[in-house]
């Protein structure tokens, strides 16, 4: 007899889990068999180490569906209440123009890309990033602009840490003016004390009685002043340091920028161009410097370079810098930065144009100004004389009363002291908002005519003063003036996206990175005004549903690693490793040890490792692997004998880099701790062990989540991205704090690590949504479904190419590493050829030459079905047999479709001279014809663009050469 259904199963709580994990179980089933086992259980037993296996579920809801957990979470959203807010300190409220509201921040298009490693399926992200770069350009006035930093904070730091890098002055002693925003002088504090600089926070009057290697001043301060910076600047010049300004972009649309003002850092937020608050993030940090720091810059920068046609194409520039080369070399470990958000608001610029920044710029200055007066009048003092949009108000005592008033309105002032507040206004603020802002501090019978106002200070720039006003010419570009109409716009950013290869076209096999579903349920929330609009230092009981939100997500967090405390601080996971190893840096001075720098670190590691071991003032100190990849443990020992007096931690990605779970990781972490040392496990690779073993258990004592891979935040091209780190309680004292809001847990004057308390609050709901839809049974089947595909995939491909590392049985764990090296020295194909061949199959490359160089680590997710990993495995395979050919000398070493790839449209209807027909160039299997990719352009010249490095949006004339 057939089952008759219950309420319950027809309810069908767990659907999303089979919406979620790509194969379903007859798939599944069939790809066991290929493995030779019966059963996911049989497959984990074979891989997992069994002395790291948990006994038991995770302690987690079961799953619910898409609609429960959304109306839930609607219910929490709810509890957060939006206030108009004039708190000011780097957050504004914004307009995201509704056409890239939707087009770009909400379309998978977008948000679902990679970071534009491979060029040729990038172009539309690069073009929309060197838009960014000349916009940052053309606002500071100065020379050189990268695509982009994690938050003005963090830039702050970076600005620090260039000037140490290239400035002559020999001395120690770094400068940071007391008007900068709080939260930037705290990450500063953080970066300064790490490195050994000496910092100075004081006024800028005490500036000429020291000698320093760099200063940073803000530009307006954050009470709200225009200052002259010139004399400042030619002061830190005068001793060959370094003169560094954080700036708002909205005002230098109206003020002198700071590049004619002789500043060499200019940096700031662009948050307020369209990107929402979001309770601190995400949002992209701009940073310009002078051409000649470029190989000192922080970041990535995009670079013009050419095609294999001459056709002018876009790349990240000097990519060679990039963290995993430099390792402890890198001039920062920034890695996953804020590519989605530095898009929109280069499309904001691009959208409003400078006539509409102006208007902008002008409406909210006019505002200011008429508030200004208004006040005045009624007989309120201000401290800041020259303003752009926000006033700093002396009101003795009164401070309380009228934040309680202004409250009771729904608007939040910044509250600096009894007698002091501040409020800036923003593109959103109405006349209504003025008049509010002038019942509250004059009184319902303020008097006061809103149009005389405006008569009273309209046709002058009232705060600003004649010297300070901006004369140079912003976004003359043709870029920003083209796509003024709707329609014009939605067909750029469509023709941009149309360039790329994102999630929404094929599987991005990137090992490492973790590409799976970023389910739309999951992103549904982040664009609720109950979470966007939210400022990050408004008062506690406005943002409960926050509060909630994100206690239940460290909860969830708790209960998959086995940690005792999260620090939701970090914006990335490379800022997790900074974080981590603080917290290991103050733990151990704490303890009386602290002399222990040294950081052992496996050459398997990811390069941020090094890097951010650098950043937090340790020594590292190499421990080699084996030939099976696994950390090769004699050595290991050696060095923590050789080490056991200075030994501060061990950094071990679990399971490796190498794709491997190594069995004797207990015993890596027991020689650790014997001697001394703490371990911070790198999470990157966390997407294989949620509900199978917990990091707390077997040996971590710290260890980030990048929630943008195993946590399902999407990419966003290069960012957003969340590294949370998870602790043992004796580290939980030592992890970031917040001066601004005040964090339960962590001790007092801890400084930040970055400007946010919750770092890119307005997307942990994706994390949140993700773990509260997939309930413990879920997320257990989406580990061992991972571990699955990569298995499979590693077994189809094995016969080709061979599998580099395994583990016990010769079982791959989530990814999988195959060695190009053999193929290239029978045949001189590369792997980058075949990177590059797998564009015109409609693929994204695996990554490349990461950890080993000469390879290709291939990471299929949960996500994609038993299909889409066929069709990787034919085209694959396809090339496999054209790498034969060319071994065969079929075809000769230039003239074969893999030395030539990607293919595009200009190829095939050109002329075609070649020893492989036009359809096996383009379409080279039956299927790609029905999908087909078209790159936008031929392969790119690295060497090119880096010898002729050129950053900006090409000049007019090239656009006039384009046109012919
Ligand atoms: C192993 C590993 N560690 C660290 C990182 C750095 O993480 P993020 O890019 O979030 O800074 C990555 C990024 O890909 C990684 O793969």
């Amino acid at each position: 007899m057939s089952h008759t259904p219950s309420l319950r199963e027809l309810e069908q709580p767990d659907a999303f889990i089979r919406r979620h994990i790509g194969p379903d179980a007859a798939e599944q089933q069939s790809m066991l068999e290929t493995l030779g086992v019966a059963s996911l259980a049989e497959l984990i037993e074979q891989t997992l180490p069994q002395s790291i296996a948990m006994g038991g579920a995770l302690a987690l809801d079961e799953p619910r569906t898409e609609t429960q957990v959304l109306a839930y979470l609607k219910g929490l959203a709810s509890r957060n209440q939006i206030f108009t807010s004039c708190i000011g300190m780097g957050y504004h409220d914004t307009i995201t123009p509704p056409v890239v509201l939707r087009n770009v921040l909400e379309n998978p298009g977008w948000y679902t890309a990679y970071t534009p490693y491979q060029p040729e399926i990038s172009q539309g992200r690069l073009e929309a990033l060197l838009n960014f770069q000349q916009m940052t350009l053309d606002l500071t006035g100065m020379e050189l602009a990268n695509a982009s930093l994690l938050d003005e904070a963090t830039a702050a730091a970076e600005a620090m840490t260039l000037a140490r890098r290239v400035a002559k002055s020999k001395s120690n002693l770094f400068f940071i003016d007391e008007d900068c925003h709080p939260q930037t002088i705290s990450v500063v504090r953080t970066r300064a004390e790490a490195f050994g600089f000496e910092l100075l926070v004081d006024s800028v009057d005490a500036l000429a009685q020291h000698q320093v290697f760099g200063a940073v001043f803000q530009y307006t301060t954050t009470w709200g002043e225009i200052r002259d910076l010139a004399p400042l600047i030619a002061q830190v010049q005068a001793q060959q340091g370094l003169a560094c300004v954080a700036a708002d972009p909205l005002s230098l649309v109206l003020l002198t920028p700071p590049g004619e003002l002789g500043a060499d850092v200019v940096f700031g937020s662009s948050q307020r161009f369209g990107v929402p608050m979001g309770y601190g993030g995400p949002h992209a940090a701009f940073f310009a410097t002078r051409d000649a720091y470029k190989r000192a810059m922080p970041g990535r920068i995009i670079g013009v370079s050419v095609d294999a046609r001459g056709n002018r194409a876009l790349r990240m520039a000097l990519q060679t810098r990039e963290q995993h080369i430099r390792r402890e070399k890198a001039n920062s470990n920034i890695c996953t930065a804020q590519v989605l958000l530095a898009n929109i608001a280069s499309f904001y610029a691009v959208y409003h144009g400078p006539e509409g920044l102006q208007m902008i710029a002008r409406r909210v200055h006019r505002l200011t100004a008429m508030l200004a007066a208004g006040l005045e009048r009624g007989g309120i003092n201000r401290s800041n004389h020259r303003f752009f949009d926000t006033l700093t108000l002396n009101v003795p005592g009164q401070a309380n009363t009228i934040v309680g008033r202004a409250r009771s309105q729904g608007i939040n002032l910044r509250l600096i002291d009894a007698d002091h507040l501040g409020i800036s206004l923003d593109e959103t603020t109405t006349a209504e908002t003025v008049e509010a802002l002038l019942r509250c501090f004059v009184g319902d019978g303020h008097n006061q005519d809103l149009a005389e106002l405006d008569r009273s200070v309209a046709g002058k720039e009232s705060g600003i003063p004649d010297q300070f006003l901006r004369r140079s010419a912003i976004l003359t570009h043709p870029v920003f003036h083209r796509h003024r109409s709707e329609t014009a716009m939605l067909r750029y950013i469509k023709s941009l996206e149309n360039k790329d290869l994102a999630l929404n076209h094929a599987m991005i096999p990137l090992g490492s990175c973790t590409m799976k579903l970023n389910a739309t349920s999951e992103m549904i929330p982040i664009t609720w005004p109950e979470f966007a609009r939210m400022h990050p230092f408004a008062p506690l009981a406005q943002a409960a549903g926050y509060k909630a939100m994100i206690g239940e997500l460290e909860a969830m967090l708790r209960a998959i690693t086995g940690f005792d405390a999260i620090s939701m601080q970090p914006n990335s996971g490379a800022q997790g490793e900074y974080a981590g190893l603080l917290a290991i840096r103050k733990y151990h001075e704490e303890t009386g040890n602290g002399h222990r720098d040294v950081c052992l670190i496996p050459t398997s590691a990811h390069g941020t490792n090094p890097a951010s071991a650098m950043m937090a003032g340790m020594r590292v100190v190499l421990v080699a692997c084996d030939e099976q990849g696994n950390v090769n443990i004699d050595d290991l020992r050696s060095k923590a004998v050789e080490h056991t007096a200075d030994l501060s931690c061990l950094m071990i990605t679990y399971p490796s880099t190498h794709g491997v779970y190594e069995e004797g990781i207990r015993e890596i972490c027991d020689i650790v701790h014997q001697h001394g040392g703490q371990v911070y496990m790198d999470g990157a690779n966390l997407n294989a062990l949620v509900g199978l073993a917990q990091p707390a258990d077997f040996g971590a004592d710290v260890s980030h989540m990048n929630l943008h891979k195993t946590f399902c935040i999407p990419h966003g091209g290069g960012g957003p991205g969340m590294g949370p780190i998870g602790v043992k309680a004796h580290l939980a004292p030592y992890l970031a704090n917040h001066m601004v809001v005040p964090l339960d847990g962590p001790n007092p004057e801890n400084d930040a690590v970055s400007a946010a308390p919750w770092g890119s609050a307005s997307i942990l709901p994706i994390s949140w949504t993700y773990i509260a839809l997939m309930g413990a049974s879920g997320l257990r089947q989406a580990t061992e479904v991972a571990i699955l595909n990569a298995n499979y995939i590693a077994q189809r491909l094995g016969e080709a190419y061979p599998v580099l590392y395994s583990g016990r049985n010769g079982r791959v764990a989530h990814e999988c590493i195959i060695d190009i090296r053999p193929i290239k020295a029978a045949s001189g194909v590369t792997e980058e050829d075949i990177a590059k061949r797998l564009m015109d199959f409609g693929f994204h490359a695996p990554t490349m030459s990461f950890p080993v160089p000469g390879t290709l680590m291939i990471e299929p997710t949960e996500s994609e079905s038993r299909a889409e990993l066929d069709r990787f495995i034919d085209a694959m395979l396809t090339i496999r047999s054209e790498i034969a050919r060319v071994e065969r000398v079929q075809w000769s070493a230039e003239d074969n479709p893999l030395h030539n790839a990607p293919h595009t449209l200009a190829d095939i209807t050109g002329d075609w001279q070649r020893s492989y027909s036009r359809q096996e160039a383009v379409f080279p299997l039956d299927w790609v014809a029905h999908n087909k990719f078209w790159p936008a352009v031929n392969r790119i010249d690295n060497v090119y663009g880096d010898r002729n490095l050129f950053c900006a949006c090409p000049p007019l004339e090239a656009w006039a050469d384009d046109a012919q």
